[in-house]
């Protein structure tokens, strides 16, 4: 059994991108390893939210990754800020994290450009702090997408320089979990490449039915085939690969038959997907009105996420001053 570390973004409505890519291997990880997700507000400072704003995106993330299924029983769920030990491994970290590799990053130094006015020592120090989330549960998996691979190298170059400082084998350095071929990617509706929050191109599991049938009647298309068998372009093959996941397999090969015989209507196409997404969705958005309206839940599972992993990390946080040499009088 792994011991699994992730955080999640603090910001953003759940799409199904998001869904089909990180969430549904997350459902699948609680099953058989003991895993600590997050909701990581204390990296969200980097940006200064307003106080009304931090919570309710805090409140917004841990409803959907409720309402999509992570359970609280199986996986311990928590916010970052409510385990304050972490604050003091990012700060007993920070010590031989040196700031020439800090800023190298690549994260950092893209934040540096696009934001020259808020070059902020929390975000040039995002790295300590996303190995603090990750050493203090001693992780041994860390599920990563690219964009976060170079700071999963950093966390491990900071296990083993702590040991090495220390003369122990305290922390071991943890893998990347990598979800290979289980990562489906959903393409987005605008004609070429992923569905994402920048690109502005999702269907979110909080959008109502009605928003989800006009993004998808709007979605890009072509001209429609014209030649028997011609191959199918992307605009077209991006709405078939939305359709495999969430369509009867029938329904699918009902418009790739149309489409190679020419006689494909890409407005009943759109109908369908449409009809179909709102299908597959529902359940997932009765459960997000549900939850969000039940306050006394959500204290219930952010109190026992809380209490979880505390008990973790103050074991990492006592052991770790220890071998640092603390001592109480
Ligand atoms: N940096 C991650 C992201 O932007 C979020 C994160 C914070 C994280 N701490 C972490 C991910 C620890 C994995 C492990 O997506």
């Amino acid at each position: 059994m792994e011991r699994v570390v992730s955080g999640i973004r603090s910001t953003g409505n759940l799409h199904l991108g998001n869904y089909f890519g990180a969430i549904r291997n997350f459902i699948k990880m609680q099953e058989n390893h003991n895993c600590y997700f997050f909701i990581a507000d204390y990296h969200s400072l980097t940006t200064h939210p307003n106080p009304k704003d931090l919570h309710s995106n805090v409140k917004q993330v841990l409803v959907e990754y409720l309402a999509a299924g992570l359970d609280p029983e199986k996986a311990t769920l928590f916010i970052q800020s409510d385990v304050p030990e972490v604050a003091e491994l990012n700060l007993l970290l920070s010590m031989n994290a040196y700031v020439g590799e800090l800023e190298r990053t690549a994260s950092f130094k893209e934040k540096v450009r696009k934001n020259p006015n808020n070059v902020n020592a929390g975000l040039l120090t995002y790295p300590v702090l996303m190995a603090a989330d990750i050493l203090i549960h001693r992780a041994t998996k860390v599920p990563v997408g690219k964009d976060q691979e170079q700071h999963l190298e950093m966390c491990r170059k900071y296990a083993r320089r702590f040991n090495g400082m220390y003369k122990t084998e305290y922390f071991k350095a943890p893998e990347p979990w990598n979800f290979g071929d289980d990562l489906i990617k959903i393409p987005g509706l605008d004609g070429s490449g992923k569905m994402g929050k920048s690109e502005g191109n999702g269907v979110y599991l909080s959008d109502t039915p009605k928003k989800i049938r006009k993004k998808v009647m709007k979605a890009v298309t072509d001209a429609g085939p014209t030649e028997p068998n011609s191959p199918v372009t992307e605009p077209i093959q991006n709405l078939f690969t939305i359709m495999q996941v969430v369509s009867e397999p029938d329904t699918l090969t009902h418009f790739k038959e149309t489409y190679a015989d020419c006689s494909i209507r890409y407005g009943d196409l759109k109908k369908q997907l449409a009809d179909d997404i709102i299908k597959y969705i529902e359940p997932i958005y009765n459960r997000i009105q549900e939850i969000s309206a039940d306050e006394a839940y959500l204290q219930k599972v952010a109190k026992l996420g809380a209490e979880k992993a505390r008990e973790s990390a103050q074991k990492t946080i006592r052991e770790v001053r220890e071998i640092i040499g603390f001592k109480k009088f």
